[in-house]
């Protein structure tokens, strides 16, 4: 008897967006920006280039070099190009008031990122004393300005597995505190200290998670051998960590959405025998490892509010308004891919991914 195989299961969702990414620039640039703008219509961009993006100038030159790279469409019923690149400015001791009026004037910067300095690729340009920002927190507080944190205290006495818990107890507590209205993305949280902070804090106060710290756990990291591949900052932790991320991006909950941190860097750069760059590459297979994640959690019915509404509603931004439809059939993860002049090692590379984009459904025009 022919035996009969199930059909595929399917799922179509709103377009997602990502709410962190590094695109890199120059060389770089264009292969990430036709990676993530695959699938994702709007996109949180990284401001940490060297030199950072520190002003409403510096961030529309950024933008302009983004949408140079971009395809065209789909187009929604206003007649917009779907994809968008969102900016960020990168906080340097020397921003101010002053940047935040020139930032919320530009319509184009959606959030200021603070980076403790040190803490993680090209953050040498942030800031070591994070109470003297609080000036500038009131000012972005006052004129609805989102603050983004890499949250990890940089003292290198701390070690590396406690720096987000300890950055969220000895900073992100007190700055909640004093400034109740700024809206606070606490970004690719790493520990189910983040989780239970983010879930006992106020409705301003929401997080990020990226697919690689739900997939993955430090075992995958270091044992039996150092993969270059799966090292990034925040560092990953143990795998009852890795649950409660999985849990928090599960729940339902509003406070949780998705931004992939893909942070691309020459193979030669992560497997370099002594500094490994932080930072996995995810954007060519993002919303189809999230979906493969969910889908291992019997949870596929939360991916599109963690994927599509939660962190647009976050930003105050509309929904997108176009769909994307996904399907459960394999495809192999190429070994590598061109990056610049320069190789990259996507996630997953060599593997077989369970999920695919069958369908990008646009109102007006098509994408592809
Ligand atoms: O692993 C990371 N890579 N974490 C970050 O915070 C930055 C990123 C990068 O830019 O490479
Ligand atoms: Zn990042």
């Amino acid at each position: 008897m022919a035996e009969s195989s199930s059909p595929a299961r399917q799922l179509t969702i709103t377009r997602p967006d990502d709410w962190h990414i590094h695109l890199r620039d120059e060389d770089y640039l264009p292969a990430c920006v036709a990676d993530a703008s695959r699938y994702f219509g709007r996109l949180i961009v990284m401001p940490n280039l060297v030199p950072p993006v520190t002003d409403a100038e510096a961030a529309k030159a950024y933008r302009q070099r983004i949408l140079a790279c971009a395809r065209p469409g789909p187009f929604n019923e206003e007649g917009q190009d779907s994809f968008e690149p969102l900016m960020t400015l990168y906080i340097t001791p020397e921003t101010n008031a002053t940047t935040v009026s020139e930032a919320c004037r530009s319509g184009i910067v959606h959030a200021f990122k603070l980076y403790p300095a040190g803490a993680t690729t090209n953050s040498a340009a942030g800031v070591d004393q994070i109470e003297s920002l609080y000036p500038l927190f009131e000012a972005m507080q006052d004129q609805g300005m989102p603050l983004s944190i890499h949250g990890e205290v940089t003292d290198p006495t701390t070690d590396i597995f406690d720096r987000e818990a300890l950055f969220i107890e000895q900073q992100l507590s007190p700055i909640c505190e004093k400034f109740p209205e700024l809206k606070v993305i606490l970004e690719h949280i790493t520990t189910s200290d983040a989780v239970d902070f983010v879930n006992s804090a106020s409705s301003n106060v929401a997080a990020t998670i990226t697919v690689h710290h739900l997939m993955y756990n430090r075992n995958d990291l270091l044992s039996g051998g150092i993969r270059p591949i799966y090292y990034c900052l925040p560092v990953l932790k143990r795998n009852t960590h890795q649950q409660a991320l999985i849990s928090a991006a599960t729940s339902g909950s509003n406070k949780f959405f998705l931004g992939t941190d893909s942070a691309p860097h020459p193979k030669t750069a992560k497997e370099n025998a002594c500094g490994c760059a932080a930072g996995c590459y995810s954007a060519h297979a993002a919303i189809e490892l999230y979906a493969e994640a969910f889908a291992q959690e019997n949870a596929l019915d939360k991916l599109e509010g963690f994927a599509s509404f939660h962190g647009a509603d976050f930003y105050g931004l509309a929904r997108n308004k176009d769909t994307i439809t996904l399907i459960e059939e394999p495809w192999e993860v190429p070994q590598t891919q061109p990056f610049g002049n320069d190789q990259l090692i996507p996630l997953r590379a060599g593997t077989t991914v369970n999920w695919r984009v069958a369908a990008s459904n646009s109102l007006i025009g098509e994408k592809f």
